[in-house]
């Protein structure tokens, strides 16, 4: 049987200013999370769920990530000829079984429009967006982006996005949406609102980063007014989808498809640290420096 989402675009545009200094002169989206750069774990995810084709949406500042998925001769020469055999094949891993291609959004308007540079690349087909600065599941391990695509289909569903559980006093920071059902893992959402104050939340179900659509998200993004800061909204061209009553799914990612968002520094740290822990090698050693860390730096009072 013919795949149906094969494609997939990531936004890697946006300017990181929570972050800065550390994304003054390189792209958010480059940081390390132990050995690796973010987007390489967005790309062996999505490759991991049969993606073919990928589209980042770059910007000024973000050529490091067009050369780090770029074949470096010189440096595999250089390595070859020292014999470091195991490095190369370090430079090998990086390499991924999909096509890439990028596009530049000229002005930073917004996530909305960041999806909406990769129209010609998606074509009439439906595709995947993954924001470049959140890794799903430990290391990648998410295969929550092929379930997604087979809701997609058996629903015949416009949308379907990824949903995980926050504390509710954090609703101000996300997406959030409206299940129009009651309780389960897959539901449909009746609205969503961008940002709630705790109070006004609907619920405690945050958009976790994944999204596929339909073409006609594109339509939807054009009819969307900028918001207060001039941004394109997603959140709103999907809420658009809802109010058409077009069928708008959420997936919701159990406990161990967690969503690790680099975009702040409490949870970049966080991750990098996870991250850290696991890794076969160097995690057991880290793990013993943490814990002489932690006892010779009591927490403050
Ligand atoms: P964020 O909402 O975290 O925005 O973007 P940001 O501009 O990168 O970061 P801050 O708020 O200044 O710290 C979520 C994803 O959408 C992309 C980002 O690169 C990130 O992967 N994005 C955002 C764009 O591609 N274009 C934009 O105009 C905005």
């Amino acid at each position: 049987m013919q795949k149906l989402v094969r494609c997939a675009i990531v936004p890697v545009a946006g300017l990181g200013t929570r972050l800065l200094p550390a994304t003054k002169s390189q792209p958010k989206e480059m940081l390390p999370v132990a050995r690796k750069p973010i987007v390489q774990y967005v790309a062996e995810e999505l490759v991991a769920n049969g993606i073919e084709q990928i589209l980042f949406i770059t910007g000024r500042g973000k050529t490091s990530i067009e050369n780090h998925f770029d074949y470096d001769p010189e440096l595999a020469r250089l390595l070859q000829a020292a014999n470091k055999q195991e490095l190369v094949e370090q430079l090998h891993a990086v390499e991924l079984n999909a096509k890439f291609f990028y596009t530049r959004q000229r002005m930073q308007r917004g996530l909305g429009d960041a999806v909406l540079c990769g129209e010609n690349f998606a074509g009439e087909e439906p595709f995947v967006v993954a924001l470049g600065d959140s890794i799903i599941g430990l290391n990648a391990s998410s295969r929550a982006v092929s379930r997604m695509a087979e809701l997609f289909v058996a629903r015949r569903a416009s949308c379907v996005l990824a949903v995980e559980e926050v504390p509710p006093e954090e609703t101000a920071h996300y997406g959030i949406v409206e299940p129009a059902e009651p309780d389960g893992d897959v539901f449909r959402v009746a609205n969503l609102v961008e940002k709630p104050p705790p109070a006004r939340a609907p619920s405690n179900l945050a958009i976790a980063g994944r999204y596929i659509f339909s073409p006609l998200i594109f339509d939807m993004i054009r009819r969307v007014q900028p918001d207060a800061r001039g941004e394109i909204q997603l959140t709103d061209a999907i809420q658009l989808m809802c109010e058409e009553g077009r069928r708008v799914l959420a997936l919701k990612l159990p406990p161990g498809e967690k969503r690790y968002d680099i975009g702040n520094f409490p949870s970049y740290f966080e991750t990098f640290v996870e991250f850290a822990l696991a890794d076969p090698d160097y995690g057991p050693g880290l793990r013993a420096a943490l814990e002489r860390m932690l006892v010779r730096m009591p927490p403050r009072s």
